[in-house]
Order: structure tokens, then sequence, then C-alpha cells
């Protein structure tokens, strides 16, 4: 699939690759090919399982991969803020869940009328209250559909699956065609936990999805998912699946084990610019790399294939390798890092660039995330 930038001069025209030694550090790199790999081997998963894809466009937020995982099979998208929404709905017309509950904001009603009147879009609901708002903002003839969010062990939002059937009854009435239910195995963000937490999201799913069917609401979509879950993912309750970070992998996916190295898809190009002694200098700092470090995980960020080689501190514009033992490094030199976090890097750098030969590359513009 060609790759064309987003904000080209002519819509029309790829942009023209431009060599990757012309662009200034530092950068999102990613790597075509990986890309496409990793979203046809997500989609032969789910399709194994007898399941669909429905990606979260947050780990990205550009039409031209959306693209890719449309063409590739994925039934919609998954979509978390406003302006998410209203790029997908507006230029993929592609069915699009939104996960996140952004009725209870009255600021963005307009947004979120104008894009359930322009396609198919899906919103969340877990109380009383966001129904009652997401009516206020969709007005009396709402054509949108809901999806009830299950508490699944993330302890973020959700309801008890057993109290879905009563939310379920307040959407009716409210004029919602209720379509089934949702959640989110946060969880699986720790070692050694995603497998318990994908079994623990597919209990929950089948308690709700027999609580709606009791109470005579079919649930169409059963939706889960997690990057860290998808490798414990089984054929059964769950109709489709949500990962979004599976596409690049990070540093966060390699330690849990949902991604293995050589499926790396992006990395941060910095250049060395100081070196003293076992001390190496990056221009890439905390607002490129971001700052996340959970508990499990030393280090910000590390050079590829050389997990020894870890970030170990973090300034704005400036990252610390120390000790630094490898092949020696040079000021000027260019090096790759695996960052912990693709979805905080990708916001952070706010363009990203496609490669399909590692020589040049075409500008990626991601949607801003407010
Ligand atoms: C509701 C929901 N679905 C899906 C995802 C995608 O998960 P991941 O980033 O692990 O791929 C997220 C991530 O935050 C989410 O909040």
């Amino acid at each position: 699939v060609p790759v064309t930038a987003a904000r080209a001069a002519n819509p029309v025209e790829p942009a023209a690759p431009r060599p990757l030694a012309e662009l200034g550090t530092p950068f999102a790199l990613i790597d075509g090919r990986l890309l496409r790999a990793n979203i046809a081997s997500m989609q032969e998963a789910v399709a194994s399982l007898g399941a669909a894809l429905r990606p979260h466009f947050k780990t990205h937020r550009t039409i031209e991969v959306a693209r890719m995982q449309c063409d590739a099979g994925a039934i919609g998208l998954t979509v978390a803020s406003t302006r998410q929404l209203a790029r997908v709905t507006g230029e993929l017309g592609c069915p699009v869940l939104v996960s996140s509950l952004l009725q209870a904001d009255p600021a963005v009603s307009a947004t979120l009328r104008a894009s359930s009147d322009a396609g198919e879009v899906i919103f969340a609901v877990e109380s009383a209250r966001s129904v009652e708002l997401l009516r206020a903002a969709l007005g009396p003839e709402p054509r949108a559909e809901v999806v009830i969010e299950v508490e699944a062990g993330c302890e973020r939002s959700g309801v008890a699956p057993r109290d879905c059937a009563d939310l379920a009854r307040i959407a009716a009435r409210h004029g919602f065609e209720v379509a089934g239910v949702f959640s989110y195995p946060g969880q699986s963000y720790a070692p050694g936990r995603s497998r318990d937490a994908a079994e623990q999201e597919r209990a929950a799913l089948s308690e709700a999805a027999a609580a709606l069917a009791r109470a005579g609401f079919e649930a169409r979509h059963v939706s889960a998912g997690s990057t860290p879950t998808m490798p414990y993912a089984r054929s059964g309750v769950v109709s489709e699946y949500r990962p979004g970070t599976y596409v690049f992998g990070d540093r966060q996916q390699l330690t849990l084990g949902s991604v293995e190295s050589s499926q790396l898809s992006l990395t941060v190009v910095a250049t060395v610019i100081a070196v003293h002694g076992e001390r190496v200098v990056l221009d890439a700092g905390g607002k490129a790399l971001g700052r996340d470090g959970p508990r499990w995980l030393d280090g910000f960020g590390q050079l590829v294939d050389r997990p020894e080689a870890l970030i170990g501190r973090l300034y704005d514009h400036h990252s610390v390798i120390e000790p630094y033992r490898g092949d020696p490094v040079r000021v000027g030199d260019r090096v790759a890092i695996v960052p912990n976090n693709a979805n905080s890097t990708m916001v952070l750098l706010q363009s990203a660039w496609i490669t399909e030969d590692g020589e040049s590359a075409v500008e990626l513009r991601p949607e801003p995330d407010r």
C-alpha cells in the first residue's frame, strides 16, 4: 500500500520521500513493511478466532494507517477523543466505537452530534447520567447505538456485569439501540498478569452478555482487548477486539511479551550530542520519548537490539545512557531508540516518518489529540 502524506501540497500526488539524513533529530521513524506485517498478522489472528478487529485509532491518529487497517479487514475503528472521532467519521466514513465517555463534557456536544449524523457511531455508556448526557448531546431521536462499558478488573470506568441489564433498560427508554457490551482490561499492563486479565475480561463480558440476553437485548458487539491480552484471546463470547499499540510495539509491550523485537515498527532516531567516558548523551529527551515509566520497567527507552543500552535519565531535551558499553559512538552519530510507550511518542513528536527502504521517508501528521 503506498503511503501518502496527510497534508501533501497536492492531495492526489503522494509526497516525495525525503532522505533520512536530511531530517532533523529527534524524529519518529516507522518501518512501513513491519507496520503492514503487524496489521496483517493481527487481522489474521483475530479472524482465526472467528472474531472481528476494531483497532484503536489513538495509537497512530493518522488516516493513512487507519486505511491500511480497514483495507486489511478491520470492521471499523475505536476512538477516544472528539478530535479522533471527527477525523475518522469525516475522512474515513467507517463505523466507529467511541470508547471514552465524551458526552460527560457538554462542550463537545456539537461534535458528537455532527459525527453521529455523519456516520455509524457507537457510544459508550456506563451510568444513567452518561445516558442522559448522551441523549442531551445527540437530541431526541439519536441515530447512534450504545454499548455498555463493563468493569472487568481494570477499576477504571464500567459497571458490574450484573448491572448491565438495568442500564440497558435506561438507555432504551432514552431512545437508544443497545448494541452490546465492552470492557478494557488495563490490568494486563503488568508482567505476568496479561493472561489472567484476558480471562477475567472474558468472564465479565460473558456474564454481562448473558444478563443483557435475559433482559431481551441482543449483544451484537461484545468488544474486548488491549495489546497485552491479544496473545491470550480465545474464540467464544468476544465478537471483536480493539488493540491499538500492536501496530508499533514498544518497550512496554516487549517486556509484557505481547510483541517480539522483530515486530517493533517505530523507533525514535536521535543524535549523540555528548560522550563522557561511559556516559552517552542523546538529543531525544522527555519531550520526544515521553516519561512513561511503570514500576516494572527500568529506564525510559533502549537502543534498538541493545536492551543493556538503557536510557536511565531524562531531561526535556536530553537523555542519558550510563554506563554505555557497546560499539563506540561519537558525537554526531545517529542511534535508534525503542521508546517505552509508542502512543506517547506519537503525541509528543507530532509527526512521524514512514520508510520503505531505510534510506528515505514520507511524513505522516497525526491528528492532534484534543
Ligand atoms: C477502551 C480501550 N480500548 C482499547 C485500547 C487499546 O489498548 P492498547 O493500547 O493496549 O493496544 C485502549 C487503550 O488505552 C482503551 O482504553
